[in-house]
């Protein structure tokens, strides 16, 4: 079956155990779980019974989707992601994006846990993604392209919605949260970086780092949807005194992060444009 009809099946599928036709979809990056306890659940489903579905492997990712409404808006949410670094390719990991977009949704909220490079930024500093950079070996629109789904060279001038992005600035500033923006890196891994490579990063242009996110922006613009991201600083790579970096302190700083950021998502999305 190519790539459109099973998108179709999913969709189909998925509405067959919804009621809802989500507005926005929601991708909870590591430790980001927070969002699941303020969504009002219809449907969950886990993603091995969900057709065409990858298999989410992770520790500290849960792997369901989630059918519900934040405030009045319905929403689709992915508790646990997939990543290329786990062996799924490109077009695998970004199918639910695919699905999404057929379900309805004009917009793409995704949140991750990052390595700050910015001299400005501390650990568990909430940074608002205003652009990207894919140093991930492959992208997720090479090979034929299906014009149902979306052009074959996409404009990425604005990967990231500035609309989005000045209303969750507007947001924070309400809620006393302190954001900053900046450029997201989107690395393979699944090894952190060395001291040389957070350097090289830093020159790049680059704010933050993580082995998420960028094919699934990359997928979302290719459909047509409007993206906002946000980090969760949880190391940081430009010190001297740079320390050995473990996931569990990674989970750790992004857990602790995690309710300021799913109070500001969670308004962003009662006040969706
Ligand atoms: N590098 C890459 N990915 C990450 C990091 C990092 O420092 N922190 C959290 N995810």
């Amino acid at each position: 079956m190519n790539l459109f009809d099973r998108i179709q099946k999913t969709t189909e599928f998925l509405r067959s155990n919804t009621t809802l036709s989500p507005r926005v979809g929601i991708i909870l990056g590591s430790g980001l779980g927070g969002l699941v306890d303020v969504v009002k659940t219809e449907t969950a489903i886990p993603y091995d019974k969900v057709p065409n579905f990858p298999k989410s492997t992770v520790e500290g990712h849960a792997g369901k989707l989630i059918l519900g409404k934040l405030g009045e808006v319905p929403v689709v949410m992915m508790a646990g992601r997939f990543h290329y670094y786990e062996g799924y390719s490109m077009e695998e990991l970004t199918f639910p994006v695919r699905v999404m977009k057929a379900l309805g949704c004009e917009c793409l909220i995704v949140s991750n846990a990052a390595g700050g490079m910015h001299p400005d930024y501390r650990v568990g500093d909430i940074v608002l993604i205003r652009d990207q950079i894919n140093l991930q070996p492959e992208q997720p629109l090479r090979g034929p392209n299906d014009e149902r789904l979306g052009p074959r060279f996409p404009d990425m001038s604005e990967p990231f919605n500035l609309q989005l992005l000045a209303l969750a600035t507007e947001i924070a500033r309400e809620q006393g949260l302190d954001v900053k923006t900046g450029v997201y890196a989107g690395v393979q891994g699944p090894c952190f970086e060395t001291r040389a490579e957070y350097r090289w990063l830093r020159v790049i242009g680059a704010d933050l780092v993580g082995m998420s996110t960028v094919p699934e922006v990359i997928v979302a613009v290719h459909g047509g949807m409007k993206v906002f991201g946000a980090s969760i600083v949880t190391d940081i790579g430009i010190r001297d005194e740079l320390n050995k970096i473990t996931h569990e302190e990674v989970l750790a700083a992004a857990n602790a992060a995690a309710p300021r950021l799913a109070g500001l998502v969670a308004e962003l999305v009662r006040r969706m444009p």
